[in-house]
């Protein structure tokens, strides 16, 4: 299938090469079995791609069943994963089937899989790797064929290290992975998107067809979308119920977006409001005091640490420190100076995050 017959039959819009290029691999990985795990912030259009990918496989004419992992109660997850046998308990009246099984010959959707409690991550393993499982109160075993897609908007590297993710479905899930990058480092989608959300929305809704002025489209460009796609919907969707004429201007968004951009744009400046020009210099005047001292204060950090290395260096005639005293100390080092860190301490220390939170526990530096 090409990339473009994909994206229309799927209702994928863009055409920025971030997209095109996740869009290919897709293609290529979609007709298999394979488990795919899709990352990607809130709205960025995951259940768009994970249908898209059930769509392109053979099987396409059997149930995609989605299921919200962090939607359903912990208590019932496990009864609609795998169903129950009638009487099993209190509230059993009848047998059900479980989600498993109503996605047979078809695809399984675990939607925000980050967020399945570590006693239901095991079943699931065991389910995917043996493709059976047993319904709750039952002993017989049901099979089951089914493809497998999760999505989540965390990192479950870092799950797992925290220990809320087992590592064993982390690497059962992984085989490929999708990043779908967040809208602001994809802005070449934007104008394309925002004339479909338009069009769909004039549409749907009998209305004249908008026009999205430069000057607004200029607006949508320069934001940086938190929401993603679905708040460029939204935000479009609004402006369009709200406009009193056909035009889509700077002012249909500028009340809309207003929020956010003020306070990514005047955080870090002075406050001049109604201010004498006396006070707006003091006040800059501390500003630069501040800074100033955040610098010394920094510089203050890396001449103590070079004195430290020296030290150490220079006493290996007379005393040699024991090998985990020094490791402990890097380890304290670096989490100091990544201000606690793990992540970024973890690769000045160049080891794993995992093994660096191991060895925290074993000096008991936290
Ligand atoms: N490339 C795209 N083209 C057209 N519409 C898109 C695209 N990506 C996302 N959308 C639309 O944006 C909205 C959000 O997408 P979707 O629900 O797939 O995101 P999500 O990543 O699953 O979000 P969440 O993390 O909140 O569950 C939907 O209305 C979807 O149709
Ligand atoms: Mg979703």
């Amino acid at each position: 299938m090409t990339r473009e017959v994909f994206k229309q039959k799927n209702g994928i819009i863009g055409k920025s090469q971030e997209l095109n290029d996740l869009v290919d691999v897709v293609i290529q990985v979609a007709p298999s079995d394979i488990t795919v795990l899709i990352y990607g912030e809130s709205g960025v259009g995951k259940e768009i791609f994970a249908r898209a990918i059930h769509n392109a496989s053979k099987r396409a004419d059997k149930p995609l069943i989605t299921v919200n992992c962090g939607a359903i109660p912990e208590g019932i997850l496990e009864s609609e994963l795998f169903g129950h046998k009638k009487g099993s308990f209190t509230g059993a009246i009848d047998h059900r089937k479980g989600y498993f099984e109503m996605a047979d010959g078809g695809t399984l959707f675990l939607d925000e899989i980050a967020e399945m409690p570590l006693t239901t991550q095991v079943k699931v393993l065991r389910a995917i790797e043996g493709k059976e499982f047993m319904r709750i109160g039952s002993e017989t075993v049901t099979n089951v064929d089914v493809r497998f897609i999760a999505a989540t908007n965390k990192d479950l590297q870092n799950e797992v290290d925290i220990k809320h993710f087992r590592e064993d479905l982390y690497f059962r899930l992984k085989v490929v992975t999708f990043n779908i990058p967040p809208l602001r480092k994809r802005k070449g989608d934007i104008e394309q998107l925002a004339d479909y959300f338009i069009q769909n929305y004039a549409k749907d809704n009998r209305k004249i067809l908008p026009v999205l002025t430069n000057e607004a489209l200029h607006i949508l460009m320069e934001y940086n979308w938190p929401g993603n796609i679905r708040e460029l919907k939204n935000t479009i969707e609004t402006a369009i119920a709200l406009s009193k004429d056909e035009m889509l201007g700077a002012d249909s968004f500028t009340s809309l977006l207003v929020k956010e951009k003020t306070y990514e744009d005047h955080r870090n400046l002075p406050v001049f409001l109604r201010k004498t020009p006396e006070e707006a210099d003091r006040e800059l005047l501390y500003r630069a005091l501040f800074e100033i001292k955040k610098d010394l204060i920094e510089l203050k950090d890396i001449i103590l640490h070079q004195q430290k290395e020296v030290i150490t260096n220079n006493n290996y005639d007379n005393e040699v420190l024991p090998l985990d005293e020094m490791e402990k100390g890097a380890i304290k080092n670096a989490l100091d100076q990544t201000r606690g860190s793990k992540r970024k301490a973890a690769r000045l220390l160049n080891i794993s995050e995992r093994t660096l939170y191991r060895k925290i526990k074993e000096y008991q530096l936290q």
